[in-house]
C-alpha cells in the first residue's frame, strides 16, 4: 500500500463532535430505558400526564438509541476510518459541519416532537415530515461528503469496511424515503402515501432492512476497521469480506415479511421471508467468523486489553441474535414468540451486545487518537465498563426470554371445554420479576456509560489541541 506523504491533515473535528454526543446521547437514550422499563414495573412513574406515559416516551428511546447514539456512532467512525484508509481529507468542512449540525437538530426534533404526542405511528419512522426532511437532507449530504472523500482517494483499493459504511447510507437513504412518502395535511401530521397490507409491508420492508443496514451493515465497518487494528492483526480473510458483502446485502431486502407472520400479508409473501430470513444466517457467521478469526494469534490480548474484549464479546452477541433471528422468523416460532418479551430480547441481545457494545469498543480505541493521547485516561474503568455492560446485556436478555416462552405459553394454553387458561393479567403478573431483572440489568448496562463518559472528560481534559493537530498530520503520514 502506498505511504505517500499528504501535507494536510484529517478533519477530526467532526470526528471529535460525533464522538462525544454519541456518549452523550448514549447516555440519555439508555437512561430513559432504564426510565421506561421502571415504568413496566411501576406504573406510577407515568406521572399522569400525557407527556411522560410510556406510549410517547418508548418512541423516544428507540430514536435516541438508534439514531442518536448509534447514528453518532456511525458518522464518528465512518468519517475517521473513511478519511485514514483513503488516505484523503473529508472533501467538505462545510458540509461536514453541515451532517453534524443537522444531525443535532433531528435529534432534538425527535426530542421535543415525540413526548408532545406527535408521531407518524410508523415504528423506527416516527418522526413526522417536516424532520424526516430534514433527515433526507442531512443523509444526502452524508453520502456526497463519504462518497466524495472515496472518489478522490490516494489508495488504490477501497478497503472492506467503506464497502458495508457506503451500502448502509446507499439503502438507508433508499428506504427512508419510500416508507416515508407521505401526504402532509398540516404543518405536525401526515398519512401514509400506501394504504393497507401494502403499507404494512412497506413498513417492514424499512424496519427489517433498518436493522439490517443501519443496525447491522454499518456497525460491520466498523467491525473490518476496528477489530484488526485493536487485534494489531489483519483481517482475517479479505476473499471472504467481500463474499460476506455481498451475500449479505443481497439476502438482507428480502426478509422484511418475517415481521407480519399471520396477517393479511400474502402467504407467499411470509414465506418467503422466513426462507430468505434462514438463509441469512450464513452470511451473519460469515462475518461474524471472519471478525473472530482476526483474533488467531492474538487471543491472549484479550487477558489485558478490555477495548478488545468489548469488540470480541460484541461479535458474539452478533452471532447469537442472528441465530436467534432466523429461528423467530420460522412461523412456527414465531407463533410463539411474536408479541410476547422474547422479541424484545432479541433485539436488545443486537442492540446492547451488538450495536452499543462494538459503538464503545471503536470509541475506546479512537478517542485517544482525535483527541492526541496516547490512550484513555483510565484502563481499569474500560474493564469496569466492560463488565457492567456484558452483566446488564445478560440480565437484560435472559430475563425477556424466561418472559416471552412464559407469556406464549400462557397465551394459547387453552382448557379442554376450548377457553382459555389463563388470563392475560395472570401472564402480566408472571412477568413481574422479569421486568425487575430487565430493569437492573438496564441500570448496570447504562451506569457503565456513566464510567465511560468520565474516563472521556478525562482524557479530553488532558488534551492538548496541538499535540492533536500534530497526530493527525502523522497519521496521514503512516499507512491505515
Ligand atoms: C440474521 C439476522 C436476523 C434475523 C433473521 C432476524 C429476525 C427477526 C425476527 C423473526 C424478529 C421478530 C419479528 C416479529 O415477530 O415481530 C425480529 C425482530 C427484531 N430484530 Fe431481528 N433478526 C436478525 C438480526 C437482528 C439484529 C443483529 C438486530 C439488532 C441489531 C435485530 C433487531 C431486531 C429488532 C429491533 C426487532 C424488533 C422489530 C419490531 O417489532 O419492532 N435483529 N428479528
Ligand atoms: C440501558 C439500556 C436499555 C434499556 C434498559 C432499554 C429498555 C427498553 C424497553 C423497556 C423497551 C420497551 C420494551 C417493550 O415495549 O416491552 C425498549 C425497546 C427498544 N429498545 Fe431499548 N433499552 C436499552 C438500550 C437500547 C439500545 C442501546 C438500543 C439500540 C441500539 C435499544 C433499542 C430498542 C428497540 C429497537 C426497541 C423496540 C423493540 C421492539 O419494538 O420490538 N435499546 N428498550
Amino acid at each position: 500500500m502506498s505511504t505517500a506523504i499528504s501535507p494536510t491533515a484529517y478533519n477530526y473535528k467532526v470526528v471529535r463532535q460525533f464522538a462525544i454526543m454519541t456518549v452523550v446521547w448514549g447516555i440519555l437514550g439508555m437512561g430513559l430505558g432504564v426510565f421506561i422499563a421502571s415504568q413496566l414495573v411501576w406504573p406510577e412513574l407515568n406521572f399522569g400526564l400525557p407527556w411522560t406515559t410510556f406510549g410517547r416516551l418508548r418512541p423516544l428511546h428507540t430514536n435516541l438509541v438508534i439514531f442518536a447514539f448509534g447514528g453518532c456512532a456511525l458518522f464518528a467512525t465512518s468519517y475517521y476510518v473513511v478519511q485514514r484508509t483513503c488516505q484523503k481529507r473529508l472533501i467538505s468542512d462545510g458540509l461536514a459541519a453541515f451532517t453534524f449540525w443537522g444531525w443535532q437538530a433531528v435529534i432534538v426534533g425527535a426530542g421535543i416532537s415525540l413526548p408532545l404526542g406527535y408521531t407518524t405511528t410508523k415504528e423506527y419512522a416516527e418522526l413526522e415530515w417536516p424532520i424526516a426532511i430534514l433527515l433526507a437532507i442531512v443523509w444526502v449530504i452524508y453520502a456526497v461528503v463519504f462518497f466524495g472523500t472515496i472518489a478522490k482517494r490516494k489508495t488504490k483499493h477501497i478497503y472492506v469496511g467503506n464497502w458495508f459504511y457506503g451500502a448502509f447510507i446507499l439503502v438507508t437513504a433508499m428506504l427512508h424515503i419510500v416508507n416515508h412518502a407521505s401526504l402532509p395535511v398540516t404543518l405536525f401530521k401526515s398519512y401514509s402515501a400506501y394504504a393497507g397490507a401494502t403499507d404494512a409491508m412497506i413498513q417492514w420492508w424499512y424496519g427489517h432492512n433498518a436493522v439490517g443496514f443501519f443496525l447491522t451493515t454499518g456497525f460491520l465497518g466498523m467491525m473490518y476497521y476496528f477489530v484488526p487494528k485493536q487485534a494489531e492483526r489483519p483481517i482475517y480473510s479479505y476473499r471472504l469480506s467481500i463474499v460476506h458483502f455481498w451475500a449479505l446485502i443481497t439476502l438482507y431486502i428480502w426478509a422484511g415479511p418475517h415481521h407480519l407472520h399471520y396477517t393479511a400479508l400474502p402467504d407467499w409473501a411470509q414465506s418467503l421471508g422466513m426462507a430468505m430470513s434462514i438463509i441469512l444466517l450464513a452470511p451473519s457467521w460469515g462475518g461474524m467468523i471472519n471478525g473472530m478469526m482476526t483474533l488467531s494469534g492474538a487471543w491472549h490480548k484479550l487477558r489485558t486489553d478490555p477495548i478488545l474484549r468489548f469488540l470480541v464479546v460484541s461479535l458474539a452477541f452478533y452471532g447469537m441474535s442472528t441465530f436467534e433471528g432466523p429461528m423467530m422468523a420460522i412461523k412456527t416460532v414465531n407463533s410463539l414468540s411474536h408479541y410476547t418479551d422474547w422479541t424484545i430480547g432479541h433485539v436488545h441481545a443486537g442492540a446492547l451486545g451488538w450495536v452499543a457494545m462494538i459503538s464503545i469498543g471503536a470509541l475506546y480505541h479512537m478517542i485517544p487518537k482525535i483527541f492526541g493521547r496516547a490512550q484513555m485516561h483510565s484502563v481499569g474503568l474500560i474493564n469496569t465498563h466492560f463488565w457492567l455492560a456484558t452483566i446488564g446485556t445478560v440480565l437484560y436478555i435472559a430475563s425477556m426470554w424466561v418472559n416471552g416462552i412464559t407469556q406464549g405459553l400462557m397465551w394459547r394454553a387453552i382448557n379442554d371445554d376450548g377457553t382459555l387458561t389463563y388470563s392475560f393479567v395472570e401472564a402480566l403478573q408472571a412477568s413481574h420479576p422479569g421486568y425487575i431483572v430487565r430493569a437492573l440489568g438496564g441500570a448496570f448496562f447504562a451506569s457503565g456509560m456513566l464510567f465511560m463518559a468520565y474516563n472521556v472528560w478525562r482524557t479530553v481534559r488532558a488534551s492538548d489541541p496541538a499535540e492533536a493537530e500534530a497526530a493527525a498530520k502523522i497519521a496521514v503520514v503512516g499507512a491505515h
